[in-house]
């Protein structure tokens, strides 16, 4: 077996160092070698006390997410925990002082483990942390029934059931850390555990008293945070799981409440909502490595960017730059526009100063950073260009041409065209390799999804470098083939699509949003595009149609073209899928006129409307997705069906409790994903079509799309 634990006496200290890089994830043999090194360090007589410190940059960045995957049933997790229970009392019963040496990160089982050590000393700059329900899990190694006697139960609910890393510092301050180590922290926590064998120090936090306001007051304050986490942590089910838990280490003993923190675990980690967030987790890891791109592809450094076009669009991609510290050019083609677009900069940024998230001082430094112009000055200096202007081929060819001429030859030019192809940019520009999409998402400066079109000619160098970008600019990077609305809006045409006519056939606008927002995502599709805009979509069917094409197959409603011709824009203009209170307002109401327009449009095609089950409403939704999704897949725009769940999450609010439009239908069964297409076919007609990855993936028995 590997040598995971290593052991090595220092000055009369066994330093046990766990070293399972990258981040000494407790992988089952790391478990049982820790084990076995503290009885090895009891029983060597030349060792007065332990250390227990991680090898390389973290301590122990928890349990090995990956191994939650084997224990498909309640009894599997309860009788593997049971021996991890069993395994950190034992580890806490050793007859002689055993400090944790934290640096790094302490989470989830690696700041249990802690716990089960005697003391816990930390460099300055460490976190300690209980993020298990981010993974849809509670503490399963005992930290429910630990922290809570270390640091109280205001501390112990919080860090369980919002699951962010608590720093040092106020760690210490907080009782779950006895000292912050300056300097060398293997020379510290030696001295420190050399102090505490002369003093014959043991301390088992198993058995320390429960704090006397707990005692009094526990029990309401895990009300208090129940009712909290009722607003913010809407449908999910393991933040309420974990007040339970330690509601039991409040009113039970250490022992049985132990056993109660299993079953609750046991419960979590076989759930849907575990798989999917789990899922998410290496999802979110996975979508940056590109097959063909390796790590060592060489970069280059982006310290100078420009965008042009001051819209929505182009303004919020210059405050993502701003904001990761790189001065950006902005240019508009008249001064009023360019004005338009830096006054609503400016107003962005002074509501998150409003929200306390941004001092005076920063605001003035962050927007000295955006260099608003109406010519290509300096142009010339820049490493990378982001065009934003209006979506339009022949404008946006005819800026490429531009920035041709006007940019260094090395310079990168992006598009943030939500659609159009990537390479008749890249071609007008006469510098191919240096042309891909960044697709940025309405917001440009909250959504975190960036999609990376990639061209037929785009040189590695450069999606390498766009990648790296985007992690400095606090995007989630993704790589996509150059397809029509590429992977997030192809797909979006078929959820769109199957949306409007669920519409005609007799559901209503409020209802086809609120089955989506029940189900999780912030915004129903009628909401989202009152807010995107009517006039983009319509704008953008006007140019399929100049090139005698439509957006997803199938029947085309007519309701949002009247909409665009009535000026129904949407929010901006105080009216579209809802009336607004005011043009800008939020203040919405349903609008009888829609229902009036599908009455209408459902007569022209000759369909009686009807009641339409809220179920029909989702699964109609969610198997158009799911359908495109696969086509997607296998026509290589996407690297993995992983990747389009990132999109989705990232992209549009995509519930990541669901895991993904792709690993939902993976939940929901591909054999019945595909059932639901072929009974869709029947009854409306051949646009819906099974994407054929899905039927071989049925018929070769298979339950994921990673085959
Ligand atoms: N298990 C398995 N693999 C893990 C892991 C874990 N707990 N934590 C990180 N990794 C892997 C990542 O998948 C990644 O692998 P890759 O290189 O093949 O893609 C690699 O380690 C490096 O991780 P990151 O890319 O995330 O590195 P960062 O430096 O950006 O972040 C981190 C480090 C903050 C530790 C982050 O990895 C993290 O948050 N990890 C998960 C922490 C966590 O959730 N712990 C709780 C686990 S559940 C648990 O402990 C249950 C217990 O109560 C019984």
């Amino acid at each position: 077996m590997a040598d995971l634990v290593r052991y090595e006496l220092k000055d009369r200290v066994a330093v046990l160092t766990i070293d399972n890089p990258p981040v000494n994830a407790l992988a089952p043999a790391v478990w049982e070698q820790i084990d076995q090194a503290v009885a090895r360090g009891v029983a060597d007589a030349g060792a007065d006390a332990m250390v227990l410190i991680g090898a390389g940059t973290t301590f122990i960045a928890g349990a090995d997410i990956k191994i939650f995957d084997a224990l498909k049933t309640r009894e599997d997790s309860m009788s593997r925990s049971a021996g991890t229970h069993a395994l950190l009392k034992r580890v806490e019963d050793a007859g002689k002082p055993l400090v944790a040496a934290i640096h790094g990160n302490a989470l989830g089982g690696g700041l249990e483990v802690a716990q089960a050590c005697h003391f816990r000393v930390a460099s300055k700059d460490a976190k300690v942390g209980q993020p298990e329900v981010m993974l849809g899990i509670i503490p399963g190694a005992g930290g429910t029934q630990r922290l809570l006697r270390l640091c109280g139960a205001k501390m112990a609910l919080a860090m369980c059931t919002d699951g962010k890393p608590v720093a040092a510092p106020k760690a210490l301050a907080a009782g779950i850390i006895d000292q912050i180590v300056e300097g060398d922290l293997l020379t510290g926590a030696i001295a420190f555990a050399t102090m505490k064998a002369a003093a014959r120090q043991i301390r088992k936090t198993r058995d320390l008293q429960i704090k006397p306001e707990d005692v009094s007051g526990g029990m309401a304050t895990c009300e208090a945070v129940r009712v909290a986490l009722g607003k913010t942590a809407r449908g999910a089910h393991a933040p309420f799981v974990a007040v339970d838990a330690i509601q039991a280490a409040l009113t039970h003993s250490f022992d049985e409440g132990s056993i109660r923190e299993r079953e609750l675990f046991a419960g979590c980690v076989v759930s849907i909502e575990s798989k999917a967030l789990r899922h998410m987790f290496f999802a979110e890891r996975e979508v940056a490595k590109v097959p063909d791109i390796p790590k060592d592809t060489p970069t280059r450094e982006i310290t100078r960017a420009a965008v042009v076009g001051a819209g929505t669009m182009g303004g919020g991609i210059a405050m993502n730059y701003a904001n990761a510290g790189i001065p950006v050019l902005l240019k508009e083609v008249d001064q009023a526009a360019l004005d338009r677009g830096m006054a609503t900069i400016r107003k962005n940024y002074e509501v998150t100063m409003s929200k306390g998230k941004m001092t005076a001082e920063q605001l003035q430094r962050t927007l000295a950073l955006i260099t608003p112009q109406i010519t290509y000055d300096g142009f010339d200096r820049v490493d990378i260009v982001t065009e934003a202007v209006f979506e339009n081929m022949d404008l946006k060819k005819a800026t490429f041409k531009e920035l041709g001429a006007v940019t260094r030859p090395d310079c990168i030019l992006a598009s943030n065209s939500s659609t159009l192809d990537i390479d008749q940019f890249a071609q007008a520009s006469g510098r191919p390799p240096q042309v891909l999409g960044h697709h940025y998402f309405s917001p440009a400066n909250v959504m975190k999804l960036l999609e990376m079109v990639r061209g037929r000619e785009t040189s590695k160098e450069v999606i390498a470098t766009s990648l790296k970008l985007s992690k400095k600019l606090n995007k989630v990077g993704v790589v996509v083939g150059n397809c029509f609305g590429f992977v997030a809006n192809r797909m979006l045409a078929y959820y769109m699509r199957e949306a409007y006519l669920l519409l005609e056939e007799g559901a209503s606008v409020p209802q086809i949003d609120k089955v989506l927002t029940d189900f999780g995502l912030p915004v129903g599709p009628y909401g989202m595009q009152d807010i995107a805009g009517i006039d983009v979509g319509a704008r953008i069917r006007q140019y399929l149609a100049s090139i005698g094409k439509t957006r997803a197959e199938g029947p085309q409603s007519a309701i949002p073209d009247r909409l665009f011709a009535m000026g129904r824009y949407g929010q901006k203009t105080g009216a579209g899928w809802y009336k607004y209170a005011a043009p800008g307002s939020r203040d919405r109401t349903p609008d009888p006129v829609i229902e009036q327009m599908a009455d209408e449009e459902a007569a022209k095609r000759g369909v009686k409307r009807r009641p339409v089950a809220d179920e029909e409403i989702l699964a109609r939704i969610m198997t158009a997705l799911a359908n495109e999704g696969a086509r997607v897949l296998e026509e290589h725009y996407a690297t993995r069906a992983s990747d389009i769940d990132v999109i989705y999450c990232y992209g549009f609010g995509y519930p990541r409790l669901r895991g993904g439009p792709m690993f939902y239908a993976e939940t929901v069964g591909l054999a019945t994903v595909l059932s639901r297409v072929k009974e869709y076919r029947a009854r409306f007609g051949d646009y819906w079509e099974p994407a054929p990855l899905l039927e071989k993936l049925v018929a070769a028995n298979k339950s994921s799309f990673e085959g």
